[in-house]
């Protein structure tokens, strides 16, 4: 099916949104990223430009091609920036009202034919499509990996009303982007972290009954299981308050207390050790 995409906005220019916008550009559709911060759109251009020219250094992209990508990229604080889009992918914040106040607003501005797609983690792609009325059936789930022009994955989820068409059409656009989408349904964690958070939490409640300190954890999961990351390492990498809320939403959603967080999970997020983004997780990062 042709996915009927032209340009693509991401709303978040975060790791994920801007990771997501990289990829769109560099794979030819104009590309606006938008958000609130100026300071934060800066960060995301300066990685862009850092990421693309180690591009050229590695022999992966001809600076013809990084300067055309560049090209196709807008950094915006302004919403009016996005009107051209045919897909809008949200990024931002794992939060439920955050998120469903920006799709009310969206609905409002994209009356055609235009997608509206979450990059959510682990929310309800139903419960988000409540926010945008009558185009819910344009609603769909296009979760991401980290590092999002690294992993190939696209978890395509959707919601009760998500139509056929759009699902198509995403999967086509990932398939453009030179990723490989693979369907779930709209139930908690999706396929993805309801496999993969549960094992991260269980990496956690080994190492608080000490059977075994944390980095002989993941070099067992390393080494015997070929896991490009240890589970603890991948942890602090997603972020130990994206794994508590996840794990939260599996609890909840699943109605099982088996999904509740370990408590050394959460008394490092207590502490502030969130992983990488703060320095120290399971981890220390400050040299
Ligand atoms: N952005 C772009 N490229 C990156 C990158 C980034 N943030 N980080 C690493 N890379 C690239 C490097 O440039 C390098 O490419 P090159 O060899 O051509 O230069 C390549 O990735 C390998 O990087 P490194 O040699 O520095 O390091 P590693 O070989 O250890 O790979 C890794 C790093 C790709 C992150 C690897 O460790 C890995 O695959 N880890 C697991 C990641 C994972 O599981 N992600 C999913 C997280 S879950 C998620 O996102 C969902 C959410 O809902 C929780």
């Amino acid at each position: 099916m042709d996915h009927g995409i032209k340009t693509v906005a991401v709303i978040g220019s975060g790791q994920m949104g801007g990771g997501i916008a990289q990829v769109a550009a560099v794979s030819g559709f104009d590309t606006v990223v938008y958000d609130l911060s100026g300071d934060a759109l800066k960060r995301c251009k300066g990685l862009h430009d850092k990421l693309l020219s180690r591009a050229v250094e590695k022999g992966r992209m001809s600076e013809d091609d990084v300067t055309a990508a560049q090209g196709r990229l807008t950094y915006a604080d302004s919403m009016s920036a996005m009107d051209n889009a045919d897909i809008v992918i949200e990024a931002v914040v794992e939060d439920l009202d955050v998120k469903k106040k920006i799709f009310s607003g969206l609905a409002d501005k994209f009356t055609g034919n235009q997608i509206l797609a979450s990059n959510t983690s682990s929310i309800s792609i139903t419960a988000l499509a409540t926010s945008v009325g009558d185009a819910a059936d344009r609603f769909i789930g296009m979760h991401f990996f980290n590092p999002v022009p690294v992993m190939k994955l696209v978890e395509v989820i959707n919601g009760l009303a998500t139509s056929e068409e759009t699902t198509a059409r995403t999967i086509a656009l990932s398939d453009a982007m030179g990723k490989v989408a693979v369907p779930a349904n709209d139930r908690a964690g999706f396929v993805s972290n309801r496999v993969l958070m549960p094992m991260i939490n269980e990496a956690f409640y080994a190492w608080m009954e000490g059977v075994a300190e944390p980095e002989h954890i993941d070099e067992i999961m390393k080494l015997g299981m070929a896991h490009p990351m240890g589970p603890l390492r991948l942890a602090d990498f997603i972020g130990l308050d994206t794994c508590v809320h996840i794990m939260d939403v599996l609890a909840e959603g699943l109605n099982n207390d088996r999904y509740r967080a370990c408590p050394l999970l959460k008394q490092l997020v207590v502490a502030g050790r969130l992983g990488n983004k703060t320095g120290r997780g399971v981890f220390d990062y400050s040299k």
